[in-house]
């Protein structure tokens, strides 16, 4: 029988301290969704591959599914629910969300791109999502939606 102790981590979520008691195996996507029931942090592919569970830790966007729980100890995590209204509200009025699985974590990923570079190119936004898929769109209406949250439309 394979024995899963649980041990107690605390960390910054959204702003706020919380402790959590679960297994140290438990990836940092599994405790958000399973521990702490906040479920806007999609899994898409529990592999690194698809970046639905993106979350931003200590300000740099990190895939939730390969990130243990153990590695969060202490550091300050962001999910969609705690990234502000302006770049959800541009993909919403450019139409970019379509079943919206993969959305949360192109938010999330937008959101940290664009604060370390405000006024991107359409390269450098297609570069900067590359990590995020999704299944639903040909990207434009995506872009465009960074474009305008950066200020670049209307
Ligand atoms: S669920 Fe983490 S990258 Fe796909
Ligand atoms: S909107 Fe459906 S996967 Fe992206």
């Amino acid at each position: 029988m394979r024995l899963r102790l649980s041990k107690q981590f605390s960390f910054v979520l959204n702003g706020e301290a919380v402790t959590v008691t679960c297994p140290p195996a438990y990836t940092l996507l599994e405790v958000l969704r399973h521990v702490l029931h906040l479920t806007g942090t999609k899994d898409g592919c529990s592999s690194g591959d698809c970046g639905a569970c993106t979350v931003l830790l200590d300000g740099r966007p990190v895939h939730s599914c390969l990130t243990l729980i153990s590695q969060v100890e202490g550091r300050n995590v962001v999910t969609v629910e705690g990234i502000g209204e302006n770049v959800p509200k541009c993909y919403a009025e450019e139409g970019a969300v379509q079943c919206g699985y993969c959305i949360p974590g192109f938010v999330v990923t937008t959101a940290a791109f664009l604060e370390e570079n405000p006024s991107p190119t359409e390269d450098e936004i297609r570069d900067a999502l590359r990590g995020n898929l999704c299944r639903c769109t040909g990207y434009v209406k995506i872009v465009n939606a960074v474009k305008k949250a950066a200020g670049g439309i209307g």
